[in-house]
């Protein structure tokens, strides 16, 4: 088998159908085998639990090519858990953990012609999903569901390289629990997608969403969370239970503190504060850590120090260190990686 003939320099954020992905079934009160297959469409019922009341949850992590050539996951264990969170929300039956992390392992392995090669700056993204497949009319939660993983081959989730962002402060609220559209722990994408069209029609990376209840302090952007490096160096993240749960985030701030020897904090962070940081990014399993260099607040503008030419000092250290572990240049720490055997 040979690498799929694939410009993997030139990718974005896009889908690209593979091969393989992974299906199991909910009905009668429990979850099918599973198996792979090749078909990539879902039919569905026009009354489906799905696309009538929106009863859908989905996951992302990625699939990495080691120095050494190794095919490895980063910490979906975590992603199962969160999954198992979300779909409890949702009234949606549990995928069982240890079979979570199974089916990726097997998608990955059954499209390991798609894993990008190791320095291409691609990586697999997988998207774990589940959704309500039977007809419901009533306000209530299907009785059968579908757990599926497809694959797909993305390069940097922001055009422009490692450049730095500039985003806006949002009038609009991130849409945090109920509401229709599909949810990951809480969070509704279909209501935050107004948003991200109008920010970029202004020509803006992204939208700073501000607490919906005070407007006083940051919350995160509509795909990531936000990261903060103070100017003496300390690292600083939102905290909020209003946004995602960032696996990127919390293992930035084990980095931070581990590896790198700062201090990291998890706290409120009022928006008043931000002109006084040193260095900002946004970090995820899509955006990894993309630092921004200008924020503007309904005209006014915040500049951080670090410009907009190039990362941040700490960021390009924390950057460096993170993708160092999932790429297998730096050790990991244990049950960090997850080897698709
Ligand atoms: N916040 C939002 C709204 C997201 O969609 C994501 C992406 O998953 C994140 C934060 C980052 O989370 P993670 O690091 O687990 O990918
Ligand atoms: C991820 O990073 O996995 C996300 O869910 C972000 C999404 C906006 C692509």
């Amino acid at each position: 088998m040979a690498k799929k003939d694939i410009n993997w320099g030139e990718l974005g954020f896009g889908y690209i159908q593979t091969d393989y992905r992974y299906v199991s079934n909910w009905k009668d009160g429990a979850w099918d085998d599973g198996a792979l297959t090749t078909d990539a469409s879902v039919v569905l019922n026009e009354c489906a639990g799905v696309l009538q009341y929106a009863q859908t949850v989905f996951e992302g992590l990625k699939a990495y090519t080691t120095e050494d050539g190794r095919i490895v996951t980063f910490r979906p264990d975590l992603n199962a858990e969160r999954l198992e969170q979300s779909a409890k929300r949702l009234e949606i039956p549990a995928f069982p953990q240890e079979r979570f992390i199974d089916a990726v392992k097997q998608v990955v392995k059954a499209n390991a012609d798609y894993v990008p090669p190791f320095g291409s700056g691609a990586t697999l993204y997988l998207r774990p999903y589940m959704f309500g497949s039977n007809p419901v009319i009533g306000v209530k939660p299907a009785t059968e569901y579908q757990f599926r993983i497809f694959c797909t081959p993305v390069g940097p989730y922001f055009k422009g390289g490692a450049k730095p962002l500039t985003i806006k402060v949002s009038d609009y609220d991130r849409a945090a629990p109920c509401g229709t559209g599909n949810i990951k722990a809480g969070l509704n994408y279909a209501m935050s997608l107004h948003a991200i069209v109008t920010a970029h029609d202004e020509g803006y990376a992204e939208n700073m969403y501000l607490d919906s209840k005070t407007r006083t302090n940051v919350e995160e952007t509509g795909g990531a969370n936000f990261l903060f490096i103070t100017k003496d160096g300390k690292v600083v993240t939102p905290k909020s239970d209003t946004i995602l749960p960032s696996i990127t985030r919390r293992s930035l701030i084990y980095v931070a503190q581990h590896y790198l020897g700062l201090e990291a904090e998890e706290r409120v962070v009022p928006f008043e504060e931000v002109k006084d940081m040193a260095e900002c990014g946004l970090c995820g399993t899509a955006a990894v850590i993309s630092p921004v260099g200008k924020i503007v607040d309904h005209g006014k503008e915040i500049c951080l120090p670090s410009g907009m030419n190039e990362m941040g000092p700490i960021t390009k250290k924390l950057y460096d260190t993170l993708t160092g572990i999932q790429m297998g240049r730096i050790e990991a720490p244990e049950g960090w990686i997850y080897e698709i055997g």
